[in-house]
């Protein structure tokens, strides 16, 4: 008997311009599927069987910022009917939690755009929501809620304004519990950088263990972004960069600048850290080599890295299992990647010792 939420088709969301990359991977004849249909961000795929909306059959890859099995896709010029269709269609599938998100519109720090924190996607979350009062539904959409593990997910995307897709997954990743993969925490007054907000989504999405008094270095420091974070912490922060730092940076107690190169620095002088974190814009070879001279450096006693690694173009998305294995052999045991919704064309690697 088919199961009348069982579907072939599956999405992904990404970055702009990680679209063709992903499709290469995941189409036939390297990967499982074939295309289906494609927006800048947002790919769907076909499969050859029809899968359950819970199931943990999904496609995986650094590159991929949310994932999960399309279930329809809806073209309409106003909301509410749009929304009872799928609030009536979906009442007896056993979701948990709706997320409401929309597909970019731009690459991240374009013109202020930051992944995540559309206006439209919480002008329906809200109608989304009274109109599952209405219908004595306790369940809730949200565009910020975190799910835990295994919980089950509908979820709106917002293509166009008059297109959207409904989809499912169950909560397999910490990722997976963030509404379109995007994890999007208040952007502070006095915001100094975008990196503050890469390192707050890094720091989460890795677990990284950073507490109040941790002796925590960044190399490629300037301005003061991620400092910003760290001393927000309560980190004790040590920034090298040859470029000035933010004054509320400089100036803060808690925090020293080395005013030089990272390979201008004697490698004992990293004795004292427990975690390092990198923003270099430099190759990623230049990255790789730097770190691992100063952590396999015999005083060395760095617990956990979260380094930001450019890709030139997007095909050096295929060497990032060999970064990860060169990491690794490092004594690392947990190293991961993951372009981050607030990562540019580059990705974020984290390792735990
Ligand atoms: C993307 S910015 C860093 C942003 C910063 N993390 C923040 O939170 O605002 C890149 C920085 O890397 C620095 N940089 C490039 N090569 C470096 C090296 N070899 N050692 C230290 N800093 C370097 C540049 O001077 C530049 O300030």
């Amino acid at each position: 008997m088919t199961q009348p939420y069982n579907s072939p088709f599956v999405y992904v969301s990404c970055q702009h311009g990680a679209e063709k990359i992903l499709k290469e991977l995941l189409s036939e004849p390297v990967g499982p599927y074939r295309l289906a249909y494609s927006q800048k961000g947002l790919v769907t795929f076909k499969s050859n069987l029809a899968t359950p909306p819970w199931s943990r059959s999904l496609p995986e890859h650094p590159l991929i910022r949310s994932r999960g099995h399309v279930l329809e896709r809806l073209e309409g010029e106003v909301a509410e009917p749009m929304i009872d269709s799928i609030l009536e269609k979906y009442s007896e599938l056993d979701w948990q939690h709706l997320h409401v998100w929309q597909r970019d519109i731009a690459q991240p720090g374009w013109h202020g755009f930051e992944p995540g924190r559309s206006a439209l996607a919480s002008f329906l979350v809200e109608k989304i929501n009274k109109a599952l009062e209405g219908r004595q539904d306790t369940r809730r959409a949200s565009t910020d809620h975190i799910a835990s593990a295994d919980t089950k997910i509908l979820e709106i995307i917002i293509d166009e304004p008059n297109r959207w897709w409904v989809a499912a997954k169950p909560v397999q990743t910490t990722e997976d519990g963030w509404a379109g993969g995007v994890y999007a925490p208040a952007i502070p007054e006095g915001m100094i950088s975008r990196a503050y907000l890469k390192l707050a989504e890094a720091i989460r999405w890795s677990e990284m263990p950073i507490k109040p008094g941790d002796r925590v270095v960044e190399i490629g420091s300037s301005p003061g972004g991620a400092c910003q974070l760290l001393l927000d912490l309560g980190a004790k922060v040590t920034g090298v960069d040859p470029a000035d730092m933010d004054e509320r940076i400089a100036d803060h107690p808690s925090f020293t600048h080395w005013r030089s190169r990272s390979l201008q620095v004697k490698r004992k002088e990293f004795a004292p850290f427990k975690y390092l974190v990198c923003d270099a814009n430099v190759a990623p070879n230049y990255t790789l080599d730097t770190i691992e001279a100063i952590v396999t450096y015999p005083t060395s006693r760095i617990e956990g890295l979260i380094l930001t690694i450019k890709l030139s173009d997007w095909e050096h998305a295929l060497l990032i299992p060999e970064h990860l294995e060169r990491v690794h052999s490092w004594g690392y045991s947990r190293v991961d990647a993951r372009q981050l919704a607030h990562n540019r064309r580059e990705y974020c690697l984290a390792a735990m010792k």
